[in-house]
């Protein structure tokens, strides 16, 4: 079983992800992770720190020159802002004589919630955790994910397609809308709505408020028969909804089109099966991925992709109502340097999320200690989706 855990606070040392199940020989690409943790930092509508900051990760177990060795791996990732937080983030030190708690909730974040749960007096004590600095630790377990993924010949991308009531419009193939958002300050395909969303975010944050947005994030090249419609943790749908909903901010998320297969007739909705005795491994394919690449809880083969809704970024200039739970007196909601809109950052974070659903699938399914292994397992497999190629294809 692949598992990630993280650990660390927002201005404490550092962030740790470590991860259990890794095959022992699987390379680990370190200026690959790097440069996905630099992607999470980029995007138009990000706040300050993204400019103090350049996430850089280091190893602190489980790696041998460059490759797992089948134990647990722990990652680090400093938080630079620690040097500026070294007193009132210590974790052995206790609280200066001058430290004033935090008592005021920003109304849709974790902090009235975290506050009255674990009987804090100090919102820093939520606020802290709860931020979305951690999801730092989720584009570290994304990244070694991807390079995982890289051995079965999977790809993951993803683009934003809407900041508030703004959508992309242009139609074009994945691989296009995937390659296009690469090089876009929004992560977005389409660049004409993207000087609109360019400048719809300006104006709202001259108004001291914030904004949210969908972003797609797809896999190319899976195998079928990955999940399983046997128990519901088996089900990668479930897998994906519990992954990417975890995610801060994220508030609704879909497999494929699936709000507006409600709205369908069957006939329009469900991705018809092709055969053709060319295509390889598997004769059998679709045109369309309505589905999002998944049916009774297993991937179809080829395509899979979630669309994720994220909702306005908490943290306002223009602080909404709240009320001071110390002194029990209406007040405005505090402000802290905070993003504006961080959908194109969620996005990166929504394909670690999607990589990560997609290497445990793999990894459950193949099995094996090592690279080696799974390899071997994996060729198998491909035999196997091979022999349904018919008779007549006897070319083969
Ligand atoms: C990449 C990313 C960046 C975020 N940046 C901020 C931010 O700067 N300020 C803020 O208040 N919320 C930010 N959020 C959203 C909050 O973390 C989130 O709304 C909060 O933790 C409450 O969780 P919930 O929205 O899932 O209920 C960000 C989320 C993500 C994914």
């Amino acid at each position: 079983m692949l598992e990630f855990h993280t650990a660390g606070e927002s201005h404490g040392p550092a962030i740790i992800t470590l991860i259990r199940g890794l095959p022992a020989n699987l390379e680990v690409d370190i200026p690959f992770i790097n440069r996905e943790l630099s992607r999470r930092q980029s995007g138009f509508g990000s706040g300050g720190r993204m400019k103090i900051e350049k996430d850089e990760v280091e190893i602190l177990g489980g790696v041998r020159w460059g490759k797992t060795l089948g134990g647990p791996v722990v990652f680090e990732v400093k938080n630079r802002d620690y040097e500026n937080w070294s007193t009132l983030m210590d974790p052995r030190g206790s609280a200066p004589s001058s430290y004033e708690e935090i008592t005021i909730p920003r109304p849709g974040h974790a902090d009235l919630g975290g506050m009255v749960k674990y009987r804090f007096s100090d919102l820093r004590n939520v606020i802290e955790r709860a931020s979305a600095r951690e999801t730092v630790g989720k584009c570290v377990a994304g990244a070694v994910a991807k390079v995982f993924l890289r051995h079965f010949g999977v790809k993951v991308g993803g683009f934003v397609e809407s900041i508030g009531e703004i959508s992309a419009q242009e139609e074009m193939s994945w691989e296009e809308k995937i390659s296009r958002a690469e090089s876009s300050p929004l992560h977005t395909y389409d660049p004409e709505r993207e000087k609109e969303m360019i400048e719809l975010i300006e104006k709202v944050g001259e108004e001291g408020d914030t904004l949210g947005g969908t972003f797609v994030v797809v896999a190319q090249g899976v195998v079928p028969g990955l999940g399983s419609y046997g128990e519901i943790q088996e089900r990668l749908d479930s897998q994906l909804a519990f992954f990417l909903m975890g995610i801060p901010g994220i508030k609704g998320v879909e497999v494929g089109e699936g709000f507006r297969s409600a709205t369908l007739r069957g006939s329009q909705f469900h991705d018809e099966i092709f055969y053709d005795s060319r295509r390889l491994p598997f004769p059998f394919y679709r045109q369309t991925f309505r589905s999002g690449g998944v049916e009774g809880g297993i991937s179809v083969g080829d395509i899979m992709w979630v669309r994720c809704a994220m909702k306005p970024i908490p943290t306002l200039r223009r602080g909404l109502m709240s009320v001071d739970v110390r002194e029990k007196k209406a007040v405005s909601a505090r402000f802290e340097r905070s993003d504006i809109c961080a959908v194109p950052r969620a996005m990166v974070v929504g394909e670690a999320m999607l990589a990560w659903v997609l290497a445990a699938a793999y990894r459950k399914k193949f099995g094996g200690d090592s690279m080696e292994e799974i390899e071997a397992y994996f060729k198998d497999y491909l035999d196997y989706l091979e022999s349904f190629h018919s008779l007549e294809d006897g070319e083969k």
